[in-house]
């Protein structure tokens, strides 16, 4: 078999090392356009499982790249005079050179052929190859020359980088983020050799502009890099090598597999260099397509194994990769926040790191993080113990008047089991469970302004006295039970209305029994669905007058908070989104237009709804669909909300168009919630995936969102709050004197259970490469 490998970095010396070990027979050759020894870069970062997975499938280089590694467990954050370490990370550090040399030496030692200064230019190079492996990195060329193949995607980022090396030695992944008369800079450092640090800069496009380093050349920008972090750097120079300032491209294939031709490395994907992962998925891309040519019985079974097999992998680490450098791009957001909140915020900008994980790993950081935020709580008013603080789910909040005991919220859930709008002993067992459970704050379902105004024939409403009365019934049994304060949230479903109840069929039209629909535009849901008439002004003012007196029934029943639903490609979301709004008059076009009913409603509720009691949106901060709202159109959707007196923006996404592509995950949404709070600086509350109660303290300890709402897991667990109060124990949490025995059971016994679990997890952890060789060089302990 005749493999041509066409690229001598990680990716191709890996491939060829592995698959030569696979087929001694092969003929395996290398092509690369570079001198052996004439490589870019400094150092390359490897975590302590990869080294498991190098050492599992290529013990002499694996053995050979970890002498030379220097090692770390720590990641020091550096911001505004303080410095934040955290423990526990195990990393590696080598040099960039020295790994290629040994890989080198590797492929040779196993008979591969390298032909380096060999710039392969066209394919009649490797026509008679069987198998042809493109590890020619980000600007492959051979990907270029079959673009509507492979159909790459090159996002090239807005924040500027560098690459440079420094002598200065680190005992930690260190970030160092520098206020500058021009606007800030972060420096990414770490060690790679006795003596031998890397240093990337960053800084946004702006930032670059003004320091006028377009401006300067290579060792003209150095010197101004080292100026501004001279302090740290403590006269150890800074060494370029091709240390350009350029924009980072991330790089996505719709293909990976041409015929025999196949994609490695960066030439397929490329990872944002803040999570270090660059030349592990290429060294880990070779480990893929061997494992693949192992299992497959030829060539193109094979490539597509390696291709099926690892993508999700590869879009794993590019989406972690995504969230983590989209934080680094949006630092004003933070640069103003509290020195200990911002480094928990850098620890946990992608979900590996989570505030209970920090807890076991850094305790005292932990302490200190809730310590800032139980100050930010006394700064709102409240008496809360600074030096003993609660964790941040147990803080308390407040919106105008309304005092919550809790950040935790049960988010508006549609039971679809009224009768004629009128909620029942259902929805008040549902309601009052919940309310017992422990939560801070309770919303109802979307309860609708009109009997025309429902999703579906079980949708509640508050349009009649009947309804009134069941209302007034819940909220009453909520308020004599539990501390938990209750929010009705209205709607009008829009042209998602006249459709079947969720388990018939969600957003299906009703077959029989239905009612005209309303929307912004004559666009049905569904090709099959209703066309919606479109509203006329007679039309809106009916509906604005539906909705005020929906709030005036409201008020009545005793509801602390108010809602307009405003999201899910409801009537008014049906406004906001450009795909669904087509009109030609004032209330279509531009975001202002588009807003302008949503807002005449809201303005028109707040004037109804008591001064003291507080009221907010809920939005769609994305359509995930092409030309819809996106996270910058939500910042300019929730600053005008804001300006009409919105309290609160529960940022939630989608459900307005049928083509739309969500990427869903854990926390899901929260990246939205936190673009909204950080730039329009309103309250906001977030929602969507967040099962953990140690998802909800990282959320908000990081400043991501004022409340935390859970939609399904209080569907299945009313006392998910009572539940982690006892796991936290934070004793203050509320509970009805019928119920204390079983609260008081449920904190003794969490003390216990939590140590096990922590010791369980401690025990659990295997030794990070830089404990092992910290205890090795211990002398033993005297006889
Ligand atoms: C300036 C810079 C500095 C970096 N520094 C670091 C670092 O310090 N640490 C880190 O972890 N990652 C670093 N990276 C990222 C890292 O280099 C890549 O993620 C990793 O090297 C990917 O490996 P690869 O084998 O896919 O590609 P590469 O390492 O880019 O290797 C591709 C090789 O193909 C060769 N080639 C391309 N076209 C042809 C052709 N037509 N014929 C023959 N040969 C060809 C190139 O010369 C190159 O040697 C850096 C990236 C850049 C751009
Ligand atoms: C059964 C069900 C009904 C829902 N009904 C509503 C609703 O009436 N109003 C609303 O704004 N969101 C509604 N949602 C969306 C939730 O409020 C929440 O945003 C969503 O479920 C994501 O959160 P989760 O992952 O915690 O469930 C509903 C969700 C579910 C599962």
């Amino acid at each position: 078999m005749k493999i041509a490998i066409i690229g001598g970095g990680p990716a191709g010396l890996y491939a060829a090392i592995l698959l030569r070990k696979q087929r001694p027979q092969a003929d395996i050759t290398v092509y690369e356009r570079n001198r052996a020894d004439d490589t870019f870069g400094f150092g390359v970062v490897f975590s302590d499982a990869t080294l498991d997975n190098f050492e599992k499938y290529d013990p002499p280089s694996y053995r050979r790249i970890t002498q030379e590694f220097a090692y770390w467990d720590d990641i020091a954050v550096h911001f505004r005079g303080s410095v934040h370490r955290v423990g526990g990370n195990g990393f590696c550090g080598c040099s960039r050179r020295t790994l290629l040399m040994i890989l080198q030496e590797r492929a040779r030692e196993l008979g591969v052929a390298l032909r380096f200064e060999t710039d392969i230019e066209d394919e009649a190079y490797f026509a008679d190859a069987d198998l042809v492996i493109l590890a020619d990195g980000i600007n492959s060329r051979f990907r270029e020359q079959h673009v509507d193949h492979f159909e790459p995607e090159v996002d090239l980022r807005s924040n500027k980088f560098a690459w440079m090396g420094s002598t200065k030695p680190l005992d930690a992944f260190t970030f160092i983020f520098q206020e500058t008369e021009w606007g800030p800079f972060i420096a990414h450092a770490y060690q790679y050799e006795a003596g031998r640090s890397t240093w990337i800069f960053e800084t946004d496009p702006n930032t670059f502009r003004k320091a006028g380093l377009d401006g300067l050349d290579e060792k003209q920008s150095a010197d101004r890099m080292a100026e501004i972090f001279g302090w740290f750097l403590e006269g150890h120079p800074l060494l370029t090598n091709r240390s350009m300032w350029r924009n980072f491209p991330m790089i996505r294939n719709k293909r990976w597999v041409k015929d025999k031709m196949v994609l490695l490395g960066d030439a397929k994907a490329t990872a944002h260099f803040s999570i270090g992962s660059g030349t592990k998925l290429a060294m880990e891309d070779a480990i893929a397509l061997a494992d693949a040519m192992k299992a497959a019985p030829t060539i193109g079974a094979a490539l597509q194994l390696y291709e099926n097999g690892r993508r999700e992998e590869v879009e794993k680490t590019q989406h972690a990769a995504d969230v983590s450098l989209v934080w680094f791009e949006h630092l004003d957001r933070f640069w103003d926040f509290d020195p200990v909140q911002f480094a928990f915020g850098v620890m946990t900008r992608s979900k590996a790191i989570t505030y209970d994980n920090l807890t076991l790993r850094a305790p005292d950081f932990v302490t200190k993080v809730d310590k800032v935020f139980a100050r930010q709580v006394r700064d709102l008013g409240f008496d809360v113990d600074v030096e003993k603080s609660v964790t941040p789910m147990f803080q308390p909040f407040r919106l105008r008047e309304m005092k919550l005991q809790n950040r935790a919220v049960v988010s508006p859930m549609c039971m679809y089991s009224a009768k004629d709008g009128v909620p029942g002993d259902f929805h008040l067992v549902h309601y009052g469970s919940r309310a017992v459970g422990g939560a801070g704050l309770i919303f109802t379902e979307m309860t609708c302004v009109g009997p025309d105004a429902r999703i579906t024939p079980g949708c509640a409403g508050l349009w009649n006295d009947e309804q009134e009365a069941a209302w007034h019934r819940i909220v009453d049994f909520v308020h004599a039970n539990s501390a938990a304060k209750i929010a009705l949230q209205i709607g009008h479903a829009g042209r998602k209305g006249a459709t079947k109840l969720m388990w018939d069929g969600i957003d299906r039209p009703l077959e029989e029994g239905g009612w005209d629909v309303i929307s912004a535009s004559p666009i049905p849901y569904f090709p099959d669905s209703q066309v919606p008439r479109e509203m006329d002004r007679a039309a809106m003012d009916a509906v604005k007058a539906a909705f005020v007196a929906a709030a005036e029934r409201g008020e009545r029943c005793g509801f602390d908070m108010l809602e307009l639903h405003c999201a899910h490609g409801y009537l008014l979301a049906s406004f906001i989104s450009p795909l669904t709004n087509q009109r030609t008059d004032d209330y279509g076009g531009s975001l202002a237009n588009r807003l302008r009913f949503p807002l005449e409603i809201f303005e028109a509720l707040r004037a109804a709804w008591p001064a003291h009691k507080p009221m907010s949106v809920r939005i769609s901060a994305t359509d995930w669909a092409e030309g819809g709202i996106t996270g910058d159109d939500a910042v300019l959707v929730a600053r005008a909300f804001a300006e009409a007196g919105v309290d609160l923006v529960d940022v939630s996404t989608g459900q307005t168009v049928r083509d739309a592509q969500p990427i869903y995950g854990r926390m899901f949404q929260t990246p939205f919630s936190d673009q909204v709070r950080n730039e329009a600086r309103v309250a906001t509350m977030c929602v969507g995936n967040i099962t953990t109660s140690d998802q909800v303290n990282t959320i908000l300890a990081a400043g991501r969102a004022d409340l935390v709402a859970l939609g399904r897991p209080h569907l299945v667990d009313p006392s998910f709050t009572i539940r982690a109060a006892a796991w936290y124990g934070a004793d203050g949490v509320y509970c009805p004197p019928q119920y204390l025995p079983g609260k008081d059971q449920i904190f003794r016994n969490s003390v216990r259970d939590r140590q096990d679990f922590e010791d369980l997890k401690i025990k659990a952890k295997p030794k990070t490469r830089a404990e092992l060789k910290e205890e090795a060089s211990k002398p033993l302990a005297a006889e």
